[in-house]
């Protein structure tokens, strides 16, 4: 699908890697309506773009949130669902209130926006969903169990969507990228990785959405090789590759990242 003359519904537009795909939509001809609950970063990244850009102010953890986004937003060709909470940290330190705010912002939002942009995408025969799910979704770690759950659980929503979908005119990308530099939820904590672990910038993230998007492909990695080889080796052997992951470390960084996130919960 070209992005060119498309009406693309963008969450989580306010935030590091939002930002970043949204300029990239934008750059490619697209009317983008952004998306999130703060409304002056949203007006920042409209000035930013110049015309052809909308503001949607909507809280997705609120029940009504995601339907009535999609109803604002009228005719959408193009929906990524980016918005997401790091939801990190060991699963009995969150409230009851949390743990359902990341289930609804990070799950059944997108797929409630799906389920109301999906018919109209397919009687028009064209239309294009991207999911920003995380390598997290693929291979979970330490002090990640609720973010996990939600971003496998996307993988799962898209890949069945994509088999639905194949054959009338719509096509699902699900992005996994891995930890993301200079802006976003990671960058945020400050905290910093061992030099054998590689990062990706949130502009590769924004490319990979419009690579999914132009090519209907269904899943792309945004992280360097030794990242997905261990997410490939985790899907085949998860507690060898769990232990491989605790012998390198990975526990007191996922401690240190859980501590600097616990303020988005
Ligand atoms: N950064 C990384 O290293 C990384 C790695 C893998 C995957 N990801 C995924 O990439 C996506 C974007 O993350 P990011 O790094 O850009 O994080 P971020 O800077 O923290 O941005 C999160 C976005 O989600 C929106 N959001 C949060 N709660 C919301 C709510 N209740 N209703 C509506 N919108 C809400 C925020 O908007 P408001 O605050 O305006 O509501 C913000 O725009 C997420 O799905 C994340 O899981 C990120």
């Amino acid at each position: 699908m070209q992005l060119a003359g498309t009406t693309a519904l963008l969450t989580g537009a306010s935030g590091g890697i939002g930002q970043a795909i949204a300029r990239a939509l934008h750059g490619r001809g697209a009317r983008v309506l952004l998306s999130g609950r703060r409304t002056e970063a949203l007006e920042e990244v409209r000035r930013e773009l110049g015309g052809n850009a909308e503001v949607l102010e909507a809280d997705l953890a609120e029940p009504a949130g995601a339907a009535t986004l999609a109803q604002r937003a009228g005719v959408v060709d193009v929906l990524v669902a980016n918005a997401g909470l790091p939801a990190s940290g060991r699963l009995e330190r969150f409230t009851q209130e949390e743990i359902d705010r990341a289930l609804d912002v990070n799950l059944r939002a997108p797929i409630q926006l799906s389920r109301a942009l999906v018919p109209g995408m397919v009687e028009r025969g064209s239309g294009h969903l991207v999911f920003v799910s995380s390598l997290s979704g693929k291979a979970a770690a330490a002090r990640s169990a609720l973010y996990s759950a939600t971003k496998f659980g996307l993988r799962g929503f898209a890949s069945g969507l994509h088999q639905d979908l194949h054959d009338r005119g719509v096509g699902v990308t699900v992005v996994f990228p891995s930890f993301i530099r200079e802006a976003g939820m990671f960058a945020d904590t400050g905290v910093k990785l061992p030099a054998w672990v590689g990062t990706r910038s949130p502009d590769d993230v924004a490319r990979a959405v419009v690579r999914g998007i132009e090519t209907g492909k269904a899943e792309i990695d945004v992280a360097p090789l030794s990242l997905r080889l261990g997410a490939l080796a985790s899907g085949l052997a998860p507690e060898t590759s769990a232990r491989v992951q605790r012998r390198l470390g990975s526990q007191g960084i996922a401690r240190s990242i859980s501590r600097e996130q616990r303020e988005k919960r």
